[in-house]
């Protein structure tokens, strides 16, 4: 009897707006042996975002679910569970996803749900992070991945990669820098997950049990 060793693994969801480097930072190291799993689909929430072919090449299943035909916050997200749950996830990773989540949805997903943010949280939740930390005259950046949770950018850090800030930096140039360690370290942080080993509990994120620092873990951590 033939059997398919695609339906053992475990399966993610990459939720993406835009360019998805970082979905396909994990695509390819799950392509390259880095772990045992597969990205079970790719959902979308606009329809001109330029991550959904990058899917496509891989033969990965994209779903579009666009904001924009739905009333409310929340029937795109009744929507959009939807759709992920279709795929059957064991963690849903948000790669870019740029949609505010409400509580029902972030309860949904509580602990199998991940998120990169382009700043060394709790510094610069929301947006325009890499000129904020210039204009802050911070000299160091980065990158975190953290739990979601209901607040926005705020659930236990996970890990995080610094980069310096030199005094010719502009915030394009920041988000070169920042991209590169995002597409290190979000791979690495799903394989924790895929592994087994990361967790949340009421005191925040663990590894093998044990806490992570708030902080979250730094790659040599590890
Ligand atoms: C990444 O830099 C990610 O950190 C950021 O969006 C970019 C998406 O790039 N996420 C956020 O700002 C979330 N608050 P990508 O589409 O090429 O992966």
């Amino acid at each position: 009897m033939m059997t398919d060793g695609a339906l053992d693994l475990p399966r993610i969801v990459i939720l993406i707006s835009g360019t998805g480097s970082n979905m396909v930072a994990i695509a390819d190291a799950i392509k390259d042996g880095a772990m045992d799993a597969m990205v079970a689909g790719v959902i979308c929430n606009r329809p001109d975002a330029p991550g959904m072919q990058y899917a496509r090449d891989r033969d990965i299943p994209v779903e579009l679910v666009d904001h924009k035909a739905f009333d409310s916050r929340e029937e795109f997200d009744v929507a959009l569970m939807r759709a992920i749950d279709d795929f059957a996830p064991d963690l849903v990773v948000l790669a870019g996803f740029m949609r505010i989540l409400t509580p029902e949805f972030t309860r949904h997903y509580h602990g199998r749900m991940i998120n990169i943010h382009p700043s060394l949280l709790p510094k610069y939740q929301g947006l325009n992070t890499h000129q904020r930390a210039i204009d802050a005259g911070d000299s160091e950046h980065g990158v975190s991945v953290h739990f979601v949770t209901e607040e926005l950018d705020g659930g236990p850090v996970i890990a995080q990669a610094i980069v310096p800030v030199t005094a010719d930096d502009s915030a394009d140039s920041l988000k070169g820098k920042v991209q590169k360690q995002e597409h290190i370290l979000y791979p690495i942080v799903v394989k924790w997950f895929i592994q087994g080993r990361l967790g949340m509990n009421s005191d925040g994120a663990t590894i093998d049990g044990k806490p992570i620092p708030q902080f979250g873990l730094k790659l040599t951590d590890q």
